[in-house]
């Protein structure tokens, strides 16, 4: 049977358990005490109009997102998480998820963004590289902790890959 043409679209709460069980299993999104974003963080996330959620679907399927945050009072979008399912991998659906959140950003007024991004992460280096980001040079150190014992936290996904190292 023919795949239906490829759609980006905001992403919506009742996607929140897709995205979850998609990032979940992803290596590069996984630190040691924690894995991704929960469902409640998920949920809340794109329920808020302030945020660009989107995800790349064919029919009904979710085959990738992107996640960015965006902070209003200094006009800054950080791209937290950026996801294509392996057997559509290299078939520019990044791409397109890139570009369209990047022109909604524009629409909003956001005047920078930016993207933590392992070394080691080249594939996704060349994306944003593409994508006319530019290299901030580095390297950088996250330093995070929970304000919550209850919430579950995590932080952006390249962390996970300095905590192996
Ligand atoms: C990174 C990722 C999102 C790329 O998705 P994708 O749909 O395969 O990427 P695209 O086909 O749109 O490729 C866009 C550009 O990215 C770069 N790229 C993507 N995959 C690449 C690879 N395996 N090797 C080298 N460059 C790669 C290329 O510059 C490519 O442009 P080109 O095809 O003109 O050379 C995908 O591999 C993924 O989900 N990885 C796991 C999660 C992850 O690492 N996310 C980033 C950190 S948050």
């Amino acid at each position: 049977m023919k795949e239906g043409k490829l759609k980006i679209k905001k992403l919506v709460s009742e996607d929140a358990d897709t995205v979850h069980r998609l990032g979940f299993q992803e290596a590069e999104f996984r630190i040691g005490y924690d894995s991704f974003w929960s469902k409640r963080q998920l949920t809340a996330w794109f329920a808020s109009s302030g945020d660009v959620c989107l995800g790349a679907f064919i029919g009904k399927r979710l085959i990738g997102f992107i996640l960015v945050a965006v902070h209003n009072p200094i006009g800054k979008a950080t791209i937290e998480n950026i996801y294509v399912v392996p057997k559509k991998r290299r078939q520019r659906v990044a791409q397109r998820l890139r570009d369209e959140a990047m022109r909604r950003l524009g629409l909003k007024g956001v005047t920078y963004a930016v993207s933590l991004v392992s070394q080691g992460n080249l594939k996704s280096l060349k994306l944003f590289w593409s994508g006319g980001f530019v290299d901030a040079g580095g390297p950088f150190r996250w330093a995070s902790r929970s304000l919550s014992a209850q919430e579950e936290r995590r932080p952006p996904c390249s962390v996970s890959r300095y905590k192996r190292r």
